[in-house]
């Protein structure tokens, strides 16, 4: 098991095979996937493929989204982090930051404390120069968290059928931000 990033209350790390379980009941919740295409899975082989997925770009990209762990409980609150993006945007591909959390974990600042850690890992530990991420324009909280954490809107842009907002942020700004004064 591959612990990427520790806080006072999650461990955020790879995700493995046996966290199946903890993929279905987030990715087959219709909630979860408002904004996500609504399109939610329903088996168990599924959410093995999501992961299946998810760990090859570990080894073909180097990084890929990783696993929150309630250190209290041991239990899968969902995903946060890092992904080699090449089919969102047509013209390019870019570092995406993204979280899925299970519903009962909404609500208590886990998206954004673990949006923090994870810009933190990719301009300290990988040296990108910059992060990019993107969110249904009606998807409230989402634009809230990326605004909050730093990262710029700089267009609208449309996938399949949605209009999305782009947002980016460059690692010399994140240097002045210091996103991290944001989570108190
Ligand atoms: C989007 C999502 C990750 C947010 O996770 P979260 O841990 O609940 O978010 P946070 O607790 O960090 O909240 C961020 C902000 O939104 C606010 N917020 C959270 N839920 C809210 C709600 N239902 N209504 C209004 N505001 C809400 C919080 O109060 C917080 O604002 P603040 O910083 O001013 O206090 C979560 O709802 C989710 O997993 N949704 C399904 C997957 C998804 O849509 N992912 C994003 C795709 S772009």
């Amino acid at each position: 098991m591959k612990v990427h990033i520790e806080t006072e209350r999650l461990l955020i790390r790879d995700l493995e095979e046996y966290d199946a379980k903890g993929i279905f009941q987030l990715d087959s919740d219709p909630d979860v996937h408002e904004f996500l295409g609504k399109n939610p899975i329903n088996t168990i082989d599924e959410a093995k493929q999501v992961i299946d997925f998810i760990r090859n770009q570990y080894v073909d990209n180097g990084i890929g989204r990783w696993a929150i762990i309630d250190k209290k409980t041991d239990d899968f609150i969902g995903w946060t982090g890092l992904k080699y993006e090449q089919g969102l945007r047509v013209d390019f591909s870019y570092y995406d930051l993204g979280y899925r959390l299970r519903k009962k974990y909404w609500g208590k600042g886990i998206a954004t404390e673990s949006a923090i850690q994870s810009l933190k890992y990719g301009f300290e530990k990988l040296d990108l120069k910059e992060i990019g991420a993107a969110a249904d324009v009606d998807h409230l909280v989402s634009n809230k968290i990326l605004k909050k954490i730093g990262l710029k809107f700089i267009e609208t842009f449309k996938f399949e059928g949605s209009t999305c907002n782009w947002y980016n942020l460059k690692k010399s700004e994140w240097l002045k931000f210091k996103p991290t004064d944001v989570y108190k």
